[in-house]
């Protein structure tokens, strides 16, 4: 047996100590980071992998933001797969397989497409595939005959451009030649796809978007550490996930070093993210079987109650320092998840040296949070819950078609974790105003213009409970 010398400490126990600060607009400062080696943020917020807290809608809304949403593992490969082709069929530039007609179609065939798809425009192809015309609802507008044909209809002498047409250059071409639709052909004249200037517009309404290289919604999803997990896995590469997530409590283990060391042979260009550690050896062990990135925290969210039923886990502000030391300086981003209640928690998470936070309660109470409105005594809730929680073990063996649960195995699972509700917070947008301004805020007090240099610059003094209780507000009756 033995004791560590030093305290461990969490976000309450410290607080960033003001430096004098030169900056003059805290919303310029740059809040711009990294969830892996290779996969940048402009803003430093992960929404977490639970079941109550991150599908699609949920990864749609934080990649438009700028930050980046993990769908949880709890369903088969085929619906998580569908939900990440969501995210990645919400927003690109280039429609990579638009409609398509040919000229011996006619207008009742354009209604029909346009009802089906809710699609605005239709390439007319020759019978080569070669782009011949155009034609759109607007065209068709006040055309009562449907029995037209489109060779007779569309918009000949299409403008067309090359199949790597940059944003920038179709933009150009858009405006120059005033037309809403680009279609993009190879060297024989095929169709390989289609720009819209409605899908621009999409894309500049969130200027601080994470995107892949294609321009599609960057998203994560999580896997389990299961030896079948690598189907998994291949598939969600398939169709372009951004980053996987190796889903454990304990992620200093053997089962997780093995399925890491597995992918990494596989797969080696995929970005993992490698956890959940809390310590500076278990990151290191994590760096060495090859992930991208490595997930902080035992115990420390709101629904878990791992260190009260096993009594491990270390306080969180403490394991965030402890294994940002050995990470960063391998180039390696740390994600601080779990315990994170207010924008100054993100600001302490950051200053410890995490390049990330994962958010889960906080953004279960949102709009795009899968689940519904709970009302209880004229306040409207929606559900969280740990995902090593009685409940969410229950919804996931029926899920899988386990209906004769017996009374045996309810009564000798181990929960390390909560069922709770979460009071409503509004969008997760508004949300995450308040956090990011809350973090931009903290930077000004510290003089940091950008994340690095937080982490830099960041000083921390610790305090009493009384001091704590001095940081709420006190001796005032809140309206
Ligand atoms: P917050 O505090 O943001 O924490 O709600 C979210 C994180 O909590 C972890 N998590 C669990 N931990 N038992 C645990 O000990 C559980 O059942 C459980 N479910 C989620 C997870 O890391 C998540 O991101």
């Amino acid at each position: 047996m033995k004791i560590l010398p030093d305290i461990a400490l969490t976000y309450d126990d410290v607080l960033l100590v003001p430096q004098y600060s030169t900056v003059k607009s805290r919303k310029k400062l740059s809040t711009k980071t990294k969830l892996t080696e290779n996969l940048s943020l402009q803003i430093p917020v992960v929404s977490a992998n639970m079941d109550t807290v991150t599908e699609s809608e949920m990864a749609i809304t934080m990649a438009r933001a700028g930050g980046i949403g993990i769908i949880h593992r709890f369903m088969s490969i085929e619906e998580q797969v569908r939900q990440v082709l969501r995210v990645k069929k919400s927003e690109s530039f280039v429609v990579k397989n638009p409609l398509t007609l040919t000229g011996m179609h006619t207008v009742a065939d354009v209604n029909r497409v346009v009802k089906e798809t809710y699609t605005g425009g239709i390439v007319i192809l020759d019978e080569n595939e070669r782009v011949i015309g155009i034609v759109t609802t607007r065209d068709l507008l006040f055309e009562k005959n449907d029995k037209l044909l489109l060779k007779d209809v569309m918009t000949q002498n299409v403008i067309t451009a090359r199949a790597d047409t940059s944003l920038e250059e179709a933009e150009k071409i858009l405006h120059k030649e005033r037309i809403e639709k680009l279609p993009l052909v190879d060297a024989d004249g095929k169709l390989v796809g289609l720009i819209t200037s409605k899908d621009i517009l999409k894309l500049e309404k969130y200027p601080l978007a994470s995107k892949d290289s294609l321009g599609r919604l960057a998203v994560g999803a999580a896997i389990g550490v299961k030896s079948s997990e690598l189907t998994r896995v291949e598939r969600l590469l398939d169709i372009g996930v951004d980053a996987l997530v190796v889903d454990i409590a304990h992620g200093d283990s053997k089962l997780e070093i093995d399925i890491v060391k597995e992918m990494r042979k596989n797969f080696p260009e995929a970005q993992i993210v490698g956890g959940n550690v809390a310590t500076a050896e278990g990151t290191q062990r994590l760096i060495d079987a090859g992930v991208d990135a490595v997930k902080v925290g035992v115990g420390p969210g709101s629904i878990c109650i791992t260190r009260i039923v096993a009594g491990a886990g270390v306080p969180q502000f403490t394991a965030v320092k402890n294994c940002a030391e050995v990470a960063r300086s391998q180039g390696i981003p740390i994600i601080a998840d779990g315990g994170i209640r207010t924008s100054g928690d993100i600001v302490k998470a950051l200053g410890a040296g995490a390049s990330t936070v994962m958010l889960g309660s906080i953004l279960a109470g949102t709009d795009e949070s899968p689940g519904t409105f709970v009302t209880r005594k004229g306040h409207r809730y929606k559900s969280s819950r740990g995902m090593a929680s009685l409940q969410a073990n229950l919804a996931r063996k029926s899920r899988e078609g386990e209906s004769n649960i017996t009374k045996e195995e309810i009564e000798e699972y181990v929960s390390e974790g909560v069922d709770a509700l979460v009071p409503y917070r509004g969008t997760t947008r508004e949300v995450l105003a308040q956090l990011v301004g809350g973090l931009q805020s903290g930077m000004s007090y510290t003089n940091a213009h950008s994340l690095d240099e937080l982490y830099e610059k960041a000083t921390f003094v610790r305090m009493t409970p009384v001091g704590l209780r001095e940081s709420h507000p006190h001796d005032v009756s809140l309206g």
